[in-house]
This record gives structure tokens, sequence and C-alpha cells, in this order.
């Protein structure tokens, strides 16, 4: 079977932009591949978290990818600090990485912008992402289109790895869909949608309430025509909205645009308030039972255990390979 391996960080509220990219896809995988899916805490600290939130986020996050449909008797989920082989893994692949090409990656260079001080974490979190991805001899990633780059370099320190020691990872291959990868942002469709945007309207949290849902549409940015048209480059705010239209409401963005002609925006957004919110209620109330039912420590308990079983194998012949001595 193969493997698949993906990580989400337990940073604020997860939005339909996390959820179309990757999450509804990890659900899309879960049957006919053996999936690792995994709260990515240690990312999260590379920018500044507070404790009480980040302890909280991590929770909630592993309540949510139970939420979305991800059945923990197909799937591992587990939090990527319960498993230490991540953080030793990446200093390994530090110290077979390169700053040139760290120096390259475009979203440090975005997360780093205006700041007066940037943590080294933040610098080398790439390949603390790589190590997440070959310690599970991973096939597939699934990811949003924003993580490209990063996998390209986990791609490239992995043959280099192979080169140099032999035959030790997998080459992992990303799976980002060709629609869907990048939804922008609701107050400004030429930015993606971002947990770190402080405009609430800017977003859909899988966890707002419909009247929430239905302000930050009604706001959303539209263009002066009132013709529902998916243009992306001529019409990025609509075309925005009818992907989102398009994947959680399940009709081709050709029935969209008939549907709507001469109707104008407002017809339209109403519609897409609708489907938003009958889309998340059924989310929203599996994640109130699942976090009442209290069985979340006990899912990320095994998932962590099989999570390290796994990733062990691999650190172990990484070492060997690197002349460590194992006893
Ligand atoms: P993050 O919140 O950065 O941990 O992202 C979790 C997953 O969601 C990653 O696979 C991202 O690529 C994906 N993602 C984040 N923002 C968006 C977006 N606006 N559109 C599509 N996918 C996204
Ligand atoms: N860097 C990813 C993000 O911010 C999260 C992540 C960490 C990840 N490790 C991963 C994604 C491994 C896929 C595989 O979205």
């Amino acid at each position: 079977m193969k493997r698949v391996f993906s990580g989400v960080q337990p940073t604020s509220q997860i939005h339909i932009g996390n959820y179309i990219g990757a999450i509804k896809r990890f659900v899309e995988l879960q049957n006919d591949m053996d999936c690792f899916f995994c709260i990515v805490d240690l990312h999260s600290v590379t920018v500044p978290q507070n404790p009480k939130e980040l302890y909280k986020n991590s929770l909630q996050l592993a309540a949510l990818y139970m939420a979305v449909g991800l059945d923990p008797s197909k799937v591992t989920l587990f939090i990527q600090s319960h498993v230490p082989a991540h953080s030793e893994l990446a200093w390994l692949l530090q110290c077979n990485s390169y700053m040139g090409e760290l120096n390259r990656m475009t979203q440090f260079k975005e997360k780093s912008l205006g700041k007066d001080t940037v943590t080294t974490g933040l610098y080398t979190y790439p390949v603390l992402m790589a190590a997440d991805i070959l310690l599970y001899d991973t096939h597939f990633v699934p990811v949003g289109n924003d993580q490209k780059q990063h996998l390209e370099l986990c791609r490239d320190i992995s043959i280099r790895f192979n080169k140099k020691y032999g035959e030790t990872f997998i080459v992992p291959e990303p799976l980002i869909s060709k629609f869907g990868a990048r939804i922008m942002s609701l107050d400004d469709a030429t930015n993606k949608m971002s947990k770190s945007n402080e405009n609430k309207h800017s977003k859909i949290n899988l966890l707002d309430s419909p009247s929430k849902i239905k302000k930050s549409i009604m706001k959303a940015v539209t263009d002066s025509e009132s013709e529902v048209r998916f243009d992306v480059e001529n019409k990025p705010g609509v075309s925005n909205l009818m992907t989102i239209y398009n994947i959680l409401g399940d009709l081709p963005l050709e029935d969209i645009e008939n549907k709507y002609e001469g109707l104008g925006y407002g017809a339209f957004k109403k519609d897409l308030v609708e489907i938003v919110v009958s889309g998340l209620e059924p989310i929203q109330s599996k994640y109130e039972e699942i976090l009442a039912s209290g069985e979340v420590e006990k899912v990320l308990k095994e998932g962590a255990d099989r999570a390290r079983e796994v990733s062990n194998e691999v650190l172990n012949s990484v070492k060997k390979k690197m002349g460590f001595v194992i006893l």
C-alpha cells in the first residue's frame, strides 16, 4: 500500500482554504493508501505562539481531522512533538542541506518581511518539513499550492542524500490538485486565504457560525460588473467564490454560470452562503460530538505509538548510513 503524509499547523482556526486545498483531500485518500496525518506543532512555534492557544488549537485540530471524516481506524493521526524522531532527523537533514537553497524559499521571505526579529526555526522550517515526510517512506504528499516549493526542496534533499549515502529515502511526490489548491482571500482576491490575515472577513473558518459566514460572503470582493463568469485573470474575486461553490456545492462551473445568468452577484452569493453553511454544518456538529466523547487523546496516543514505530526504523537506517554508533 502506498504511503501518504501531510501536516497542518495548529495555528489559529482552520479555514476553508485549508479544507479545500488539503484536508478534504486527506479524506478522499484514506481508503486507498496508508495515511499519516500530523498536527505539526513544532512548525507552529517558528513564529510566536500563545502557549494556551497552541495547546487548545492542537486538540481542536485533532477533533476537526476526525470531524471532517478521517477515520482513526484507517489513518494514523498524531501530534508531531510526540514523535522525537522528527526533530532528530531534521537536525541530520540540516547538516545535509544548504543555506543557498533555504535562501530561495519564498514563504520564508514572505513570513519574515518587515519583522524586526526572525527565528532561525522559521528559516530551517522547510527542512523539518522534509524530515516529517521522509521519516514515513512517504510516496504522496497532499498539500495546497503554497507548499510546492517546500516539496521540491524535500525531493532535492532526499535525492542528494540517496546519492551520497546510498538508497535510503523514498523520493516523495506532491499531490496538488489542479483546481482549488489556492483559495484566495475574500477581501483581496490577489492574496491567498491565510490564517494570519487579521481581517476576520477575509476567510471562512470551519467552525464559523452561519451569521459570520453570511457576513463574510456578502462582503467578499467581486468587481464592478454583475456577470457570474469564471475568469481568474479579469474576475479573480468572482472566480474564487465560484471555485468554492463548485467544490462545496458539487456543481460544474459552466452550470453555475448558466444558473446565475442575468441574476447578478446578489443571488449567487446568497446561494453560496447556503452551500457553505450546509456544507460545514455536519462537520461542526460532529466536531462537538467528538470533543464531548473525550476520545481525542486516546486517538492521538495510539497514533503517536504507530508513528514512533514506523519513523524509528527510517531514522535508524539514516543514522547507520551516516556512521553514527548504534548499540
Ligand atoms: P497551514 O495552515 O499552513 O498549516 O496549511 C495547511 C494546508 O492547507 C497546507 O497543505 C496548505 O498548502 C493548505 N492551504 C493553506 N492555505 C490555503 C489556501 N488559501 N488555499 C488552498 N490550500 C491552502
Ligand atoms: N508546512 C506546511 C504548511 O504550513 C505544514 C507541514 C509541515 C506539512 N510538515 C508537513 C505539510 C509535511 C505536508 C507534509 O502548510
